[in-house]
């Protein structure tokens, strides 16, 4: 892929303007107006594609091609599998899903297939390699989109046979290897066959955790079976043409990085919820986030698919964003890492479900509105930051959060069920690397340690297998790692470690055993003292013995007044920590700030940001960006160029409310 700009575009639907295609035109002169040099066309376009079954009709979309490349602007072309005909369903009911009480759906909304049906799959195949075959030379193909936002599950009985079969392999055609990790024995579960086995269901069998957690596996195994189903006539006919599909913010109903692995770059559709006073708390959950869609493929660049230009439909009050906020989002996702702007939609539909969603046009269809200037502002921003195109960054500190420990965090029944939360505790424990300007990475449990300075696992219950040996391997080799609640429980098969937690040798790690778990009542606070200061505890609190770690904090009060609360092993040449009890945020990010001092970690800027700021480096470029609704004052000792205005910066730098700067040195 060859890209030297900023890609700057959206969602264009055409074919919902086929009657009046005046509109087209008129989206070229506005497109050009906006700096917009890219779109993204036939998402859910299907039925006028093959309006009926073996009639295909490209003559549509022949012209938007076209169109789009007589105007400079770069196709991402989708394949339509996110919604079908209706005839395709009314002919072959099995492409639609069943529910867990498995009753089948009628034709309707999207997302709707069956991930396993094969006529669902040979029909979008075919389909797939039509559009590859018409456009495989077009000069307006960049890039291909693969369906929309894969989710969901079916329940028919196809479904049941793949995971039977799903089941039969992994578990070496044993079903009494079955039995025993999944613990059947318990209730009288033991299975005499794969062939006894569904799906989890409200109705059925919903309380044995590993049957939850094989079937998470075998879903999201699925998506990536028919994501692969989608793309091989793709990669045949236009092996150079990347491939990518648009994901979603912490969705968890399939483990992306894995689906990643079969892509050739990650995009993701984000949708903060930024209000107008103060968006340091989102700032930073938006971070997290473009940090998890980098570290997928090792630091490169990924693609911000959708944004809204303006609000959503979809929540129960849509507030207008003041204009500023949607610059300040774009310009964050470039610093992390995206090397698109894209939004969802360039012109708002005139009917459907969507038509009040946020479009850089609006019903007004002018250029002549508040939310098509901002778009336009950021159309002449994007160009003058060309220079990031294709830069990696990597970070030297990680914070673990993995799919499928998020799968057994939310499974298990024990301790406290509720605030669990884990995307939102691995979240704080980022917050003290964002404010400080620590690039910093989000990894799953099992990969490469080795590149990071310092590796965070907030509430890793469950260790893959290999797991603990890399833990092991990374401290003993000089890294630290700090653990918190509840780590290190149970197998992949939620099978708990026996002779002490943390399980599988960690013990001898961390320096601890953890011997009892506190959940406390919403209102309860257990009292920390760590390192000469007070915190308070909250939610869950592991009961510490030390067994050789040095203690850095204790437990104040209750009956475990006393006993270590925050401890250090010295384990190789590397240091493993543990921090028993969620925190709150003082607590994480004074224990932090202590490891950043410790390590000799730097942020990016080398002075003292204010509070809701964030600075984020990229390749040559310097990102200062103020998330609150206040000027910040940004004190700055280097001497800087200011690369939207050329205006030389030292001493220090203002920033609007929600407004930014970009320098290079
Ligand atoms: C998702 C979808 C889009 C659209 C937007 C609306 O991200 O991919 O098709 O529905 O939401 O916000
Ligand atoms: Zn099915």
């Amino acid at each position: 892929m060859k890209q030297e700009h900023i890609i700057y575009g959206g969602d264009y639907n055409p074919d919902q303007w086929i009657r009046t295609k005046e509109i087209w035109s008129e989206d070229m002169r506005l497109m050009d107006l906006a700096g917009i040099n890219s779109a993204t066309v036939g998402i859910f376009s299907w039925s006028m594609l093959e309006p009926r079954e073996g009639e295909f009709d490209f003559s549509w979309l022949d012209e938007v091609m076209d169109m789009l490349h007589v105007h400079g602007k770069k196709a991402i072309l989708a394949t339509p599998s996110g919604a079908r005909p209706v005839w395709l369903a009314k002919k072959a009911p099995e492409v639609l899903r069943v529910d867990e009480s498995g009753v089948r759906n009628e034709y309707g909304v999207r997302h709707n297939h069956c991930l396993t049906s094969p006529v669902y799959r040979e029909k979008v195949r075919l389909i797939n390699r039509k559009l590859a075959e018409r456009y495989a030379k077009h000069p307006a193909l960049f890039m291909w989109h693969i369906s929309n936002e894969y989710s969901g599950e079916c329940h028919c009985e196809l479904c049941q046979q793949a995971f039977r079969d799903w089941l039969r392999r992994e578990y070496h055609n044993d079903i009494d290897e079955l039995n025993f990790k999944w613990w059947n024995g318990f209730w009288s579960h033991n299975l005499s066959s794969f062939d006894e086995v569904s799906s989890p269901k409200y109705r059925g069998e919903n309380h044995v955790p590993a049957l939850k957690l094989a079937w998470n596996r075998f879903v999201s195994d699925s998506h990536i079976s028919f994501l692969e189903n989608e793309i091989a006539p793709l990669r045949e006919i236009t092996p150079d043409v990347p491939v990518t599909t648009n994901m979603m913010r912490l969705f968890k109903g399939i483990d992306y990085r894995k689906m990643a692995e079969k892509l050739d770059l990650v995009s993701w559709d984000s949708y903060p919820s930024w209000n107008n006073t103060d968006n340091t708390e989102e700032g930073n959950a938006i971070a997290f986030v473009h940090d998890l869609f980098r570290s997928m493929k090792g630091g490169k660049p990924f693609f911000l698919m959708e944004s809204t230009p303006s609000i959503v439909n979809w929540k129960p009050v849509n507030p207008l964003p003041q204009s500023g906020i949607t610059e300040l989002s774009s310009i964050q996702a470039v610093a992390h890492g995206a090397d698109s702007v894209q939004y969802f939609q360039w012109r708002a539909s005139r009917g459907g479900h969507e038509k009040f969603h946020g479009a850089v046009v609006d019903h007004t269809g002018t250029e002549h509105t508040r939310v098509f200037r901002d778009a336009a502002k950021i159309g002449q921003v994007l160009p003058k930051l060309d220079a990031v195109v294709g830069k990696e960054t990597r970070g030297r500190v990680a914070i673990v959060n993995d799919c499928e420990n998020a799968w057994a965090t939310d499974i298990f029944c024990g301790f406290f069920s509720e605030n669990r939360d884990y995307d939102g505790v691995c979240t704080a424990w980022h917050k003290p690397f964002w404010k400080r300007g620590v690039p910093t990475d989000v990894i799953e449990s099992d990969a490469d340690l080795a590149p990071y300075d310092l590796v965070i696992a907030p509430f890793l219950y469950m260790l893959k297998p290999g797991v603990a040996d890399s833990i092991r391997r990374y401290v003993g080799g000089g890294g630290r790692f700090v653990a918190t609640e509840l780590f290190a429980r149970v197998d992949r098969d939620d099978l708990c470690f026996l002779g002490g937690f943390p399980g599988e040798g960690l013990r001898e790690v961390f320096g601890v055993t953890a011997e009892e778990t506190d959940a406390l009542p919403e209102t309860e606070r257990r009292a920390v003292r760590y390192n000469g200061r007070d915190y308070a505890a909250h939610t869950v609190c592991d009961l510490l013995r030390a067994d050789g770690a040095k203690v850095l904090g204790t437990y104040e009060n209750g009956f475990y007044a006393g006993t270590p609360a925050v401890t250090v092993n010295g384990f190789g040449k590397g240091r493993a920590y543990y921090a028993a009890f969620r925190g709150e945020e003082s607590f994480i990010d004074d224990f932090c700030a202590d490891l950043i001092e410790e390590i000799g970690l730097t942020g990016v800027w080398p002075d003292q940001l204010p509070d809701g700021v964030s600075a984020v480096e990229r390749g040559d470029l310097v990102f200062l960006m103020n998330f609150t609704s206040e000027p910040k004052r940004v004190p700055s000792s280097g001497t800087y160029r200011n690369v939207l205005t050329g205006d030389t910066v030292s001493g220090k730098t203002e920033l609007p409310p929600f407004g930014y700067v970009v320098l290079t040195r």
